[in-house]
């Protein structure tokens, strides 16, 4: 066979980035099936988003991560949108196309919508759902729960400011029937409720004691409680929820599958989804 030094390649930027744990799995995945593929951790200053995105295009990126401080200001600079990621206004992956266009995906929230459908087995469609937080991550579980035809969303948040501006959003892209209250002391989740979902950053390493302040005395026994926390997996808040019962889904569940997702829109291919799973779990130490 002829020699291929060849690599494709994919990777995150951000800034910062060093603590980003997706090369781990996504490198861990390319392996397992062969791949000469390539996911790289770049530090991308915000001043040089523009130049980073016409440098990775030049040198035929398959695909992109953005996190921290990109997924708005990429937008503008990609080739297309994809229409969910357009409704959340953020983009956390792009994948080139065919034509070598870059196209902006968002699949924060399909990763969390497959581990309440496969994991905790739950459809979302007419569910009753109580959303803690208005930053990006909830916004893409929002819309994505949205467009899985839940029946109610109510978006809990402290800042007013944002969870008005999200809430009004996910109204006017969805059509959802949503409402905002604001958390201003411990938040009581009604009897109603079928899904109550932290997409807060409360909880997430180093601060692993913190909890969402939120009272659970009155809920539904069949309550799916969800945390986005991924490291670490076994929050206080998820928790605290397993003691009275309820079910629970956690944060890795949906870093593994957006990961999946990810993979499989830059190579066709379907990733060891296990291989992924242990290899963020070793670098979580859990
Ligand atoms: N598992 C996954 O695949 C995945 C994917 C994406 C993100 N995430 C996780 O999602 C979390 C949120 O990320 P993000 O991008 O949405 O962040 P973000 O845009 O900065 O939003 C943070 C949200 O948390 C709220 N918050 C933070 N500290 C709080 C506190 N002490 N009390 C009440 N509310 C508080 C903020 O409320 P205010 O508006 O009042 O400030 C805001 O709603 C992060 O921990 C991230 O690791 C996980």
């Amino acid at each position: 066979m002829a020699t291929n030094y060849k690599e494709e390649l994919t990777g995150v930027f951000g800034y910062p980035v060093a603590e980003n744990p997706t090369c781990v799995m996504q490198q861990a995945a390319f392996e397992a099936l062969g791949l000469q593929w390539r996911y790289l951790t770049i530090e991308v200053h915000p001043e040089s988003l523009t130049p980073a995105i016409v440098g990775a295009k030049a040198m035929g990126f398959r695909g992109i991560n953005l996190t921290i401080p990109h997924k708005v200001a990429v937008m503008p600079l990609l080739d297309g949108i994809a229409p969910d990621a357009q409704m959340i206004g953020a983009v956390n992956t792009v994948r080139r196309d065919d034509e070598g266009r870059f196209i902006g995906e968002n699949t924060d929230g399909k990763g969390f919508l497959r581990g309440v459908r496969e994991d905790a087995g739950i459809d979302p469609a007419g569910k009753r759902i109580v959303l803690l937080g208005a930053g990006g991550a909830a916004r893409a579980v929002a819309v994505e729960l949205a467009l899985a035809g839940a029946a109610e969303i109510t978006v809990v948040n402290r800042s007013v400011e944002r969870g008005e501006s999200m809430t009004g959003d996910l109204v006017a892209r969805t059509g959802a029937k949503a409402s905002f209250v604001p958390w201003t002391n411990t938040y009581r989740v009604g009897s109603d409720v079928d899904i109550l979902v932290n997409s807060t950053s409360i909880g997430l390493y180093p601060d692993v004691d913190a909890m969402p302040d939120v009272a659970l005395d009155d809920v539904s026994p069949d309550l799916l409680v969800c945390d986005v926390i991924p490291n670490p997996p076994s929050t206080p808040f998820l928790r605290a929820a397993t003691e009275r019962g309820l079910p629970t889904l956690d944060g890795l569940s949906m870093l593994v599958y957006q990961g999946v997702i990810g993979f499989q829109m830059w190579t066709g291919e379907t990733p060891p989804e296990d291989v992924m799973r242990d290899a963020l779990k070793a670098a979580f130490g859990v």
